[in-house]
């Protein structure tokens, strides 16, 4: 199997896993089974729900298991247990509850349990992305990349815990910002940014004012925009001044949104976000946050589909803890295999990125 990007899902695929999709429009969750041949009229549905693509079954790669940390079923749930909380913030008539934060707690118990039994070596893109940009699942994806990341840290479970309610939240004070301005479809004026850069601060104090949260989610809450060099918001904090969770959102949240789509600009492959990255370590981010991500993160897990620098499409068969944009890959034209960390010659050969995300035109299968 292997996953396919929604723009390069054709007529007559099928399906290798059962696909559970939340749609925000009718509130529905629909299910399409595993085995299903998919038709014009599903693939145009998939595409207005917004899923970022979804796993294939080519016979190509099909005896390659792919694990996620969380089943699609799990997803939908904890994505409606965020959605129901963002809407109550917003409403006028409501109010998030306790009750309301407890659910978090237990989506995030769920995660943590995940990440540290089921022995997640890595977590992958998949793991991460099935839909497109909502706040409620980019807000599920920081989480689970913060929990992993802690988890490499050291942190104990009370406090994976503990982060992964505080990932789960860190956006909720853009309920308080325009709408207009969260859903523009370009760039922001200056004006308009500084509107949004309200949010760290504003989500904060909504939690804080109801006593939802205690000091140190409130403190990650608050300085999930603060930067390593102290040129971040709200406070321009430095270092290791920023608390501990804001440092560890930080580098989960950038991840996720740079590998998202957005309605002003494609995302960037794995490679172009690890490199953004780690370029930025020490300036942006923590460099021991970065490290931890660097050992947690699979940016092209076991199946993933590749297109090579020089032109080849490959099915990545092993990786590596050490460099994990040099796994070893196989090619699917020739079968021949590079192992781009063991072998020297092949040093000048890169992943340029996911094969479904590069031009269709250039490859010559
Ligand atoms: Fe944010």
């Amino acid at each position: 199997m292997k996953f396919v990007r929604c723009n390069s899902i054709r007529e007559n695929m099928v399906l290798a896993r059962d696909l559970h999709l939340f749609d925000q429009e009718s509130n529905k969750v629909l299910l399409l089974r595993k085995g299903a041949k998919l038709s014009t009229g599903y693939i145009k549905r998939l595409k207005e729900i917004g899923i970022v693509g979804a796993y294939i079954k080519d016979g190509i790669a099909d005896e390659i298991e792919i694990h996620t940390v969380m089943q699609d079923e799990e997803k939908v749930k904890a994505i409606l247990e965020v959605k129901h909380l963002f809407d109550a913030s917003l409403s006028k008539t409501t109010d998030v509850t306790p009750e309301d934060v407890g659910k978090l707690q237990n989506v995030a118990n769920s995660l943590v349990h995940n990440i540290i039994y089921e022995n997640f070596v890595r977590i992958s893109i998949g793991d991460i992305k099935s839909y497109d940009d909502y706040t409620y699942h980019h807000s599920l994806s920081v989480a689970v990349l913060s929990i992993a990341i802690g988890q490499v840290l050291g942190l104990p479970i009370d406090k994976l815990n503990k982060l992964g309610v505080c990932a789960l939240l860190h956006d909720i004070g853009k309920t308080g910002i325009s709408k207009h301005i969260i859903e523009k479809p370009a760039k922001l004026t200056f004006k308009e940014y500084a509107e949004v850069k309200q949010h760290a601060l504003l989500g904060g104090i909504y939690l804080r004012e109801r006593e939802l949260v205690d000091d140190e989610i409130y403190n990650g809450v608050i300085t999930h925009h603060e930067r390593y060099d102290g040129k971040g918001y709200p406070h321009g904090l430095k270092g290791k001044k920023i608390p501990l969770f804001g440092r560890i959102i930080a580098i989960a949240d950038v991840y996720d949104a740079l590998t998202s789509n957005r309605p002003y600009r494609t995302p960037m492959t794995p490679t172009e976000a690890f490199e953004y990255i780690m370029g930025n370590s020490g300036i942006h981010f923590d460099p021991d946050i970065v490290d931890a991500f660097m050992r947690k993160v699979e940016p092209y897990p076991i199946g993933s589909c590749v297109m090579l620098s020089n032109g080849e499409v490959g099915i990545v068969i092993n990786t590596f803890d050490e460099l994990p944009l040099r796994p070893i890959v196989k090619v699917l034209k020739t079968n021949r295999i590079y192992n781009l960390q063991e072998d020297l010659s092949l040093i000048g050969l890169v992943i340029k990125g996911y094969y479904a995300e590069v031009n269709v035109e250039e490859v010559n299968l």
